[in-house]
């Protein structure tokens, strides 16, 4: 049986030009994930991890090469889509952890988790309360992110990216700032939404939680050298 093809990209590539330099941030990367399937994606500082996820997460426009997203093409097929469908399919398919979180300072943590859903709610959208409990942060529901330790803000980024219950987890080191119990936490937050069927893909560079991924894309010079 077919698999469940939801991420495919061909050939991507993002170049950056500042003058007369050139920066071939993602270079010529092709890969394919399935529906609960976990992604990891290794390689060192610079070497285009964000801006790949950026592509893959419909942010930012590749320079060249195609992405399907849920069997439909984002880029690189007979017409170009428009900014109001890239909108819905950012909305509908994708939850987004970044690497810097951004929260909003002002807004508690569960203001911050319910910010996604007072823009749009999504048919498979979930409850705050039970996303803070699956992220053992419900009892900070009421600070602010300045009132937060690291790897709780990045408990409510992760939280928040779930609110709308999404196809595609697209996280930059979902586990940057935590100890390792925490990591291994969150390891199994993943893994348990995999498990659902959603697509994980995760920037990371703890090599025990790239090693629980179905597959490791370890890119170099915006290059895939391992599949
Ligand atoms: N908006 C931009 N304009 C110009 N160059 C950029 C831009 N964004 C990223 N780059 C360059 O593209 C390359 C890849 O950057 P990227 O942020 O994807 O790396 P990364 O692998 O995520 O690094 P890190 O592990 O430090 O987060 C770097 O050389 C970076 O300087
Ligand atoms: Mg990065």
């Amino acid at each position: 049986m077919a698999k469940d093809i939801v991420i495919s990209a061909g050939d991507l590539s993002k170049i950056y030009r500042r003058g007369a330099e050139e920066v071939r941030a993602v270079d010529g990367v092709s890969f394919e994930a399935a529906a609960g399937e976990m992604v990891a994606i290794i390689g060192p500082s610079g070497s285009g991890k964000t801006t790949l996820l950026n592509l893959i997460g419909c942010l930012d426009n590749p320079s060249s090469g195609s992405l399907s997203v849920g069997g439909r093409a984002i880029f690189g097929g007979q017409k170009a889509l428009s900014e109001r469908e890239l909108t819905l399919i950012r909305r509908e398919m994708f939850g987004y952890v970044f690497q810097k979180f951004y929260l909003i300072p002002t807004l508690t943590v569960e203001e911050n988790i319910m910010l996604p859903g007072a823009f749009y709610r999504a048919p498979g959208a979930k409850d705050a309360h039970e996303v803070m409990k699956l992220l053992g942060i419900a009892q900070r529901r009421g600070h602010l992110p300045g009132e937060l330790s690291g790897g709780e803000m990045q408990r409510v980024a992760i939280a928040r990216a779930l609110i709308n219950g999404p196809k595609v987890l697209l996280a930059d080191e979902p586990t940057g700032s935590l100890d390792s119990k925490r990591t291994e936490e969150i390891k199994g937050i993943l893994r348990g939404l995999a498990r659902q069927g959603i697509t994980v893909v995760m920037v990371t560079h703890n090599l025990d939680l790239a090693r629980s991924a179905d597959r490791l894309l370890e890119i170099r010079d915006g290059k895939v050298h391992g599949a």
